[in-house]
């Protein structure tokens, strides 16, 4: 459920017709839907009600300050996996005691900022950083609360790139040696290891490679707790997925509701506070990506609508084959005549295209597009290719819009830039 729909023949971002936020500020440029943000969040943790359980956003998703910040006030914590994203949760208000910090090449640099922040838990990934954790925390005679994040070896099922939990993937420690880890975490200085953490991957469409992994956790919990350790949390990562075809029918990935059901049916009864870090469910269909057609050129086989957004800006098609529906801002007539294009950017190189062969309505030069399901991993993965602007981010709230990022200009990207002393002068 989101808040874009048509009204009157036109597109609106809740009460705001997003022909308005065109003319104010250009295209391209992302738009959130606060709407949206608050109900896929409340959604989400409404399903895990009656158990212990804190919900940290991973704001690698989206970590603008003031989707940051509409989350925090819901009381959202955050997952982090840079002491950048740390600074940008801090500065969103989100307290430091809702913070978790992910990754598997956490730096000296980042861990100490994360000891000295006093951040809630850090989710260690291996051996040599428990060891750089705990000289570092011994270092400043500070004690930090870990969760020691293992590998299940479980397949995900999904893209291959987002795949995480399978062991010959980088993350996490091997679930078959989480034991002996976990002893050697509790014997040393500076740390004090409370819990485990999983993630296997994301944009997850069945419920049962969760399960196989979450039951696995919930064997190592009652293990490590025969070995002596008292085990208070478990970190079971995000993941869920959203429905991004909705467009050509395809069933719709599990519910936030069914995903919730699962999870207290297996990890309910553990005595555990429950740590989840959803991403995507909460941010991917609340935010679109608007766009302008520059021209419509008829090849010798296809037709190409080419936009005045590319693959720097959304690169999750080219990355990764994905799929984003595709809406025209004025609201195609319902006898309107689909006939397949290659909706492409203008970046030199084949691979920025957003859709091969896709039945499109009648299009012309000027008319604007949303790209659905673009909240998560959208702007947050642009790029300054081919010296294009970041573009700007819009956030709707009822019938109010705000910019809450400017378009960042080819002059910011050229002020970061130094000609060194002996081209100074020259030529
Ligand atoms: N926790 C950890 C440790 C993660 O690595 C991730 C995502 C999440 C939570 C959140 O997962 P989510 O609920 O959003 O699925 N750029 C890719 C997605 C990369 C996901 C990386 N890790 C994409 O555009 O599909």
């Amino acid at each position: 459920m989101d808040h874009f729909s048509y009204k009157n023949g036109e597109l609106y971002a809740e009460g705001v017709p997003v022909r308005d936020i065109i003319d104010a500020v250009g295209t391209p440029f992302y738009c959130y839907s606060t709407a949206t943000i608050q109900r896929h969040y409340k959604v989400f943790a409404d399903s895990l009600e009656g158990l212990d359980t804190l919900v940290c956003y991973a704001m690698k998703a989206n970590g603008n300050l003031a989707v940051l910040k509409t989350l925090g006030d819901m009381g959202a914590g955050a997952d982090v996996v840079s002491s950048g994203e740390m600074d940008r949760a801090l500065a969103a208000g989100i307290p430091a005691d809702r913070i978790v910090f992910s990754g598997v090449g956490k730096t000296a640099e980042e861990l100490s900022a994360a000891v000295d922040a006093g951040i809630m838990q850090i989710n260690v990934e291996s051996e040599p950083e428990l060891e750089a954790l705990s000289a570092i925390a011994s270092a400043k005679d500070r004690h930090v609360t870990v969760s020691i994040r293992v590998n299940p070896d479980v397949d995900a099922k999904t893209h291959e790139k987002i795949t995480t939990g399978k062991s010959e993937n980088k993350f996490g420690i091997d679930i078959g040696r989480a034991r002996e880890v976990f002893s050697h975490a509790a014997s040393l200085p500076g740390i004090s290891p409370v819990g485990i953490a999983m993630h296997i991957g994301s944009q997850l469409r069945d419920l049962k490679p969760f399960r196989e992994a979450y039951e696995n956790g919930v064997t190592l919990v009652e293990q490590l707790r025969s070995d002596g350790h008292t085990i208070d949390r478990i970190d079971l990562g995000g993941g869920l997925g959203i429905p991004y075809f909705e467009d050509e029918g395809e069933s719709p990935p599990p519910s936030p509701e069914e995903y919730g059901t699962m999870v207290k049916a297996v990890v309910g009864n553990l005595g555990c506070k429950v740590m989840l870090e959803p991403g995507r469910v909460i941010m991917g269909n609340a935010g679109i990506l608007v766009s302008k057609v520059v021209y419509v050129k008829q090849g010798p086989s296809r037709r190409f609508i080419i936009l005045d957004a590319a693959m720097n800006d959304l690169i999750r098609p080219s990355f990764y084959n994905a799929h984003h529906a595709i809406m025209p801002v004025a609201e195609p007539a319902v006898d309107a005549a689909y006939e397949e294009a290659d909706v492409v950017g203008p970046i030199c190189e084949s691979g920025d295209t957003f859709a091969k062969q896709r039945p499109m309505p009648p299009l012309n030069d000027g008319d604007a597009i949303a790209f659905k399901s673009a909240g998560a991993y959208g702007a947050v993965m642009s790029s300054f290719y081919n010296a294009r602007p970041l573009v700007p981010e819009v956030l709707v709230t009822g019938d109010k819009f705000a910019v809450v990022r400017r378009r960042i200009e080819v002059s910011d990207m050229m002020a970061f830039e130094s000609m060194p002393d002996w081209l100074e002068g020259s030529g």
